[in-house]
């Protein structure tokens, strides 16, 4: 619950400090009703490099904050706490890259969207888990390192004759959402449909009857005939999803996928961080140009 407080007060610095406030569907419902726009990754990235405002409030884990701060070098970019990382971009490391392009010289890098500036960097073009498909069809490569995310990469390697080249990292939080679990709310539940995110490992993305990025999940429930939904993702989708289709009803597996650093970003934090504008996110610009390069090249 949002209480009328939090809500003027945030209104109140916005006003006075000419902030834009954005944040990621995985983030808290209270932060979600006070920001400007709520997105996917690639809605985020895209909307960040649009925006006017001088100062940026980025709710989200640190590398989507990054992400405005490199399409948007000279704006104010801030996160309301800077410890929200991605336990999946932390699982691509540089030095390993590099040694993987070694080994595949005749290769091109997709890196996920979830990495960090210095991995993008180091990549020929990024995706989203809304473009990937396409991205992969796209490159002029037939091998592709393709990292971190290996259930994506598994999931998108079907639709294609091109190699794709695992990397071993995964999303715990998705990688949590099993073939037990899903089975156990199906039994309890008739009748319902079953959406994952590519994130889930590929016995549940085999049996799933739609498979989408967060703003694809939440656009099939809001077009599809079907009226109830097992949702495989991470629960702050389903309040966006509510509020597409509030006549329809939502499943989650138990236990119920929640990202803990999503939720690091706290109505507290978030009034802090206007109030003394922190913590800024700053990229060495060498890293920030090159990875620019990679990101546009996506769009
Ligand atoms: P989306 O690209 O669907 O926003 O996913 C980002 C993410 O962190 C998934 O766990
Ligand atoms: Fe990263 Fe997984 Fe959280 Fe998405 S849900 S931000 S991939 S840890």
């Amino acid at each position: 619950m949002v209480t009328k407080d939090f809500k003027e007060r945030i209104e109140e610095l916005k006003k006075k400090k000419d902030a834009f406030i954005i944040a990621h569907y995985y983030q808290r419902h209270e932060i979600q009703e006070v920001a400007d726009f709520i997105g996917d990754s690639l809605e985020l990235s895209k909307k960040a490099a649009q925006i006017k405002n001088n100062l940026i409030v980025f709710c989200g884990v640190y590398f989507m904050a990054e992400i405005a701060k490199i399409l948007a070098p000279h704006k104010k970019v801030l996160i309301p706490y800077k410890k929200a990382g991605c336990l999946l971009a932390d699982m691509a490391e540089v030095r390993e890259l590099r040694e993987k392009k070694k080994e595949f010289p005749d290769a091109k890098v997709i890196a996920y969207v979830n990495t960090y500036a210095e991995i993008k960097a180091e990549a020929d073009i990024i995706c989203t888990s809304a473009n990937a498909g396409k991205i992969i069809e796209k490159l002029d490569a037939d091998k592709i390192i393709f990292l971190p995310d290996k259930n994506l990469g598994t999931y998108y390697s079907q639709f294609t004759k091109k190699k794709i080249i695992l990397w071993n990292g995964y999303c715990p939080v998705h990688q949590r959402i099993t073939l037990e679990s899903i089975k156990r709310v199906k039994e309890k539940v008739k009748n319902a449909l079953v959406i994952v995110h590519p994130e889930c490992p590929p016995e549940v993305t085999k049996i799933a009857d739609f498979v989408g990025s967060t703003s694809q999940l939440v656009r099939y429930v809001k077009n599809s005939q079907a009226k109830r939904f097992i949702v495989g993702t991470e629960e702050g989708t389903v309040f966006k999803m509510k509020k597409e289709a509030p006549e329809k009803e939502f499943f989650l597996p138990d236990p119920i996928p929640t990202c803990d650093q999503m939720k690091m970003i706290t109505p507290e934090r978030l009034i802090k961080a206007l109030e003394e504008e922190i913590y800024e996110i700053e990229i060495d610009p060498q890293i920030s140009e090159k990875a620019k390069i990679s990101i546009e090249r996506m769009f």
